[in-house]
């Protein structure tokens, strides 16, 4: 690193000690607007930087055409679908994320939502708020255990761990995996068994997809795999809306093909007022809050800022991503 400070621009609020982390490695200027700046904001602030720290967004060659001097950009999160990979590549710009971090954190927010589903908890909180509770419980009332029952996990990377070990070990459930290969750790931790998909979605009570969005995983869940899931299945989403045929998950939920179903993730983010799914009472929907806890978050923000720094110091950063490594 040359004596100049690299000059970075930082495109998301970062708590104040990642904020005094970054001005020691760097002269810095940030985003102060109230609402989230829009892409043609972030190309007039990035015309002179080496180094955006940022969280969403697309990053494409369309923005980077703005950012000649651009080296790293660092995600605050672990998805990094929206990153266009090849133009970033052939500008040899390379890409951090911030994997591990938020890995508890996701897999709590999962067993809420498997445990809001089964017991239908935000129903029944409603229930009691508009005065419904006129009489002891009936069975209109019940839900289905989540205890001892069979927990299906698409994608076994260090999230399909976090919620395998709260599945094996907080509930006493078996767990399968479905990956594109083996995870002899979950094995020999969880028990997990590995099966194939459609094992996997025959055989499970509870599905969950902890899929990275990529063309392969795009509607990797859609009509067929809903037909083959047991009808008090509960199929739960935290990974990215697009890797689930939004319209197919609709109409399994209208039509009863599955139980329930939990999403943290739309093909859509922010979900539109007339999204049909809102009027579903078999389905807990929440705003892409998988990581939203204040110390996650700080982390996933200190964690990219030490990626960027390190980037621009011609390190090596932990977060590197691989496909825009040389
Ligand atoms: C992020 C997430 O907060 O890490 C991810 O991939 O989806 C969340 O934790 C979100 O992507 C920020 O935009």
């Amino acid at each position: 690193m040359s004596t100049a400070k690299p000059k970075v621009f930082i495109a998301r609020p970062v708590p104040p000690e990642v904020e005094e982390y970054i001005a020691q490695h760097c002269t810095y200027s940030k985003w102060e607007g109230e609402k989230p700046l829009t892409s043609e904001q972030l190309r007039q602030h990035i015309a002179d930087v080496e180094g955006l720290l940022t969280a969403g967004g697309r990053i494409d060659a369309e923005l980077l055409d703005h950012a000649p001097h651009l080296k790293v950009v660092s995600t605050m999160s672990v998805g990094y679908n929206n990153f266009d990979l090849d133009a970033m590549k052939q500008r040899g710009i390379k890409g951090t994320n911030t994997p591990d971090v938020l890995n508890d954190t996701v897999a709590d927010l999962i067993i809420a939502l498997m445990l809001s589903v089964a017991r239908r908890i935000p129903e029944m909180d409603k229930y009691v708020r508009e005065g419904s509770w006129k009489r002891g419980d009936n069975e209109s009332l019940f839900g289905l255990d989540i205890h001892h029952k069979t927990l299906g996990i698409i994608g076994m990377g260090s999230i399909g761990r976090a919620v395998a070990r709260r599945g094996k070990f907080g509930f006493g459930m078996n767990i399968l995996y479905h990956n594109r290969s083996h995870n002899e750790q979950a094995e020999q931790e969880f028990d997990a068994v590995y099966a194939s998909m459609e094992e996997l979605l025959g055989q499970s009570d509870f599905i969950v997809l902890m899929t990275p969005l990529t063309e392969e995983t795009r509607h990797m869940i859609g009509e067929t795999e809903f037909s083959r899931m047991k009808k008090t299945a509960i199929f739960i989403n935290a990974s990215r809306g697009q890797t689930v045929d939004e319209e197919a998950l609709t109409r399994a939920l209208q039509n009863k093909t599955i139980y329930g179903a939990g999403l943290d993730v739309f093909d859509k983010e922010p979900v539109d007022p007339g999204n049909p799914l809102l009027s579903l009472p078999n389905v807990v929907l929440l705003p892409h809050i998988g990581s939203a806890t204040e110390k996650t978050r700080s982390d996933m923000a200190m964690r990219a800022a030490e990626n960027m720094v390190s980037v621009l110091k011609g390190e090596t950063p932990a977060g590197l991503i691989k496909e825009l490594c040389d």
